[in-house]
């Protein structure tokens, strides 16, 4: 079976798409909580300690035909923090997990629909994608004036970028990566979307559309980018919010 390591798997869209994969696939989750209820392999470890990931990717299978990346904060943790957790810590990860990723393995990263670059120029985003600690990653938020809630947005915009950047790099390994962008999900983020970017935000959403989404949602557009079936998507943001931008924007909002 093959093998595929979600990081952010013990609850929310990652747990879903643990409980998905395990009909195919050994997976195992990385989070810093082990998921409830228990039945898939996983490995405790916080993503912010670099030293911790190291060594826990000796500790992996040798060869990887999967990696999601689900783990994330919503902006209303320290700026620091979520741009690690959100996207340097993803990149950090990735490249230690490549050496053993085989050809025709995929790899699906969770972006956001909201994102904005907040006119930081390439060179300052390409030095925090170079930060080796969060130590320097909060350095860099501070001295660059990110606050949380900027950090989030300014996370999931290097994350698409990252996804188009990394796809032209991994293709001659036969490695995809894509890239999946979700309106609001039914999680344990929510609540925190919803005090960092207002409630007003989070509730047009569940006006506009009735609900918002739910996990499986989610993982079932990850599980379908990790499968064969999508051999020929490759390098794509792909936008999971139910309608919600569609609506959004013929209402002028
Ligand atoms: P969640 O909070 O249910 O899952 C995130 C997981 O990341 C948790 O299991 C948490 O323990 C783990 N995590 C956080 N910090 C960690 C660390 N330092 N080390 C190891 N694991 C860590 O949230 P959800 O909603 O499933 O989020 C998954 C991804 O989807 C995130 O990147 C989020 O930004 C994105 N997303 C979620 C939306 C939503 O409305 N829930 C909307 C748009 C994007």
């Amino acid at each position: 079976r093959p093998c595929v390591v979600i990081a952010g798997g013990a609850s929310g869209i990652g747990r879903a798409t643990s409980l998905r994969l395990a009909a195919w696939a050994e997976v195992t989750n990385l989070d810093l909580v082990p998921p409830e209820p228990r039945g898939v392999a996983d490995i405790v470890v916080d993503l912010r300690d670099d030293r911790a990931v190291g060594r826990v990717v000796a500790e992996l299978p040798h060869t990887i035909s999967g990696l999601v990346y689900s783990a994330g904060l919503a902006g209303t943790d320290d700026a620091g923090e979520v741009m690690w957790v959100n996207v340097v810590a993803f990149v950090r990860l990735l490249r230690r997990i490549l050496p053993r990723m085989v050809p025709g393995a995929a790899i699906v990263v969770l972006g956001s629909i909201s994102t904005s670059r907040h006119g930081v120029a390439d060179s300052d985003l390409r030095a925090l994608l170079d930060s080796t600690s969060l130590e320097r990653s909060r350095a860099w938020a501070q001295s660059h004036s990110v606050g949380p809630v900027q950090a989030y947005t300014l996370s999931k915009y290097l994350v698409d970028e990252l996804t188009v950047e990394l796809a032209a790099i991994l293709h001659p390994r036969q490695i995809r990566i894509n890239c999946v962008k979700p309106g609001p999900v039914t999680t344990s983020l929510l609540p925190r979307f919803r005090e960092s970017m207002g409630a007003k935000r989070i509730d047009t959403a569940e006006q506009v559309l009735g609900r918002h989404a739910r996990a499986d949602e989610i993982a079932a557009v990850i599980e379908f980018l990790l499968t064969e079936s999508a051999a020929w998507v490759n390098g794509t943001r792909i936008q999971v919010d139910g309608g919600l931008g569609a609506s959004l924007r013929a209402r002028g909002g």
